[in-house]
């Protein structure tokens, strides 16, 4: 099902390329036609345009939308629960892109971050074909070229001439969509097709699955829960807030204090928050800290770094959490932009963080 395999999906019902449109007509008015967006962009703005679609798109309905459509089509054949990436990358292909330094790398899942228990799912909003598309290998060539450029310790110029020779253009159309996994290699070739390319690529992650470096919570959410809940809390110039830094997670353990209050400053700035006083637990002392915290109920707000801050004892981390409720201090989890400040939240958190307990690494080194 996902040997980077094409399957139709109804456009009527699913007019996501209406939402793509209307968020690049906000910036280029004149744009009717995606395929000849490059007569109206300049090369040198593509990138700027794909981050800005890329920030309005998650506040539409287009997200809803993509996981009506996951369930339609997908999740029947899965026949399992999955997580979905939170936000979809949008790729712009324009004609020439070799001459601005944009071709992508020949690559797969597992060499980016991504575990073998995700699956992407590839939707362009024009036509695709030839040197605009996606060029892909099958799973089983893949799987030897990995080996062998493993094994033999191929530089990259090696391995993109291999690529080249075994990877074919994805022929696909609008209305239709593209599975493939973590393993089949892809990549880009110099688009001379003179028409631009545009499309999403969004990642799923099969109950039990391996995540490897794509967190459920932070990369993923659960399917049909597009909201972003912390958008709801306010902290009051009254109330007392601090930052909390832990090391005992399996997660956390090698997060430095510097890189966990470099994601809560980011976290505050985007919630606009002032960043409050810095405090932190005693390593190895099980959280024992944060519960006399919540035990003393002086703090109306607690920021942490992520739902991995929290103990990795199911036990002890619903007892956290229940604790942080009954005595109302709000947990704030930076990385995933999450707040603990109703029932609903907690069962959310228990799912994010029961979703997986396969932890290794899809990576072969040598
Ligand atoms: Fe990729």
């Amino acid at each position: 099902m996902f040997d980077a395999t094409v399957y139709d999906y109804d456009i009527e019902k699913y007019n996501l390329d209406h939402y793509i449109i209307s968020c690049i007509q906000k910036y280029y008015p004149t744009v009717k036609d995606l395929s000849i967006l490059h007569e109206t962009v300049h090369p040198k703005k593509v990138g700027e345009l794909v981050k800005l679609v890329g920030k309005d798109l998650a506040d539409t309905n287009f997200y809803s939308l993509f996981d009506e459509l996951v369930e339609e089509y997908i999740l029947p054949s899965l026949n399992t629960e999955v997580l979905i990436q939170k936000f979809g990358n949008i790729r712009i292909t324009i004609p020439d892109q070799d001459k601005t330094g944009t071709v992508l790398p020949y690559h797969q899942g597992r060499w980016v971050g991504n575990g073998l228990g995700l699956r992407t799912i590839w939707v362009p909003f024009t036509d695709a074909y030839s040197s605009n598309s996606l060029q892909i290998i099958g799973i089983e060539k893949s799987r030897e070229i990995t080996k062998n450029s493993t094994i033999e310790n191929w530089d990259y110029e090696k391995l993109q001439n291999v690529c080249i020779d075994n990877s074919y253009p994805v022929n696909i159309k609008k209305g239709q969509y593209l599975l493939f996994t973590q393993e089949n290699i892809h990549g880009g070739v110099p688009n001379r097709t003179g028409k631009t390319r545009i499309s999403i690529d969004v990642r799923v992650l099969l109950k039990n699955g391996q995540p490897h470096r794509k967190w459920p919570g932070s990369y993923f959410r659960i399917l049909g829960d597009s909201k972003i809940s912390s958008r709801k809390v306010r902290i009051e110039e009254h109330e007392n807030v601090v930052t909390y830094a832990e090391y005992e997670g399996f997660k956390t353990r090698n997060i430095d204090l510097h890189f966990q209050t470099l994601t809560i400053k980011d976290y505050c700035n985007r919630m606009g928050y002032t960043f409050p006083h810095q405090t932190g637990d005693n390593e190895g002392r099980n959280h024992s800290y944060l519960e006399y915290l919540l035990n003393e109920k002086k703090l109306d707000h607690i920021l942490m770094f992520s739902i991995y801050s929290l103990p990795d004892n199911s036990e002890r981390r619903k007892y956290i959490l229940r604790l942080a409720l009954d005595n109302k201090c709000k947990l704030h989890f930076a990385n995933e932009e999450f707040v603990l400040y109703e029932e609903s939240m907690l069962n959310k958190i228990e799912y994010l963080r029961n979703f997986t307990d396969d932890w290794s690494s899809p990576v072969c080194h040598n």
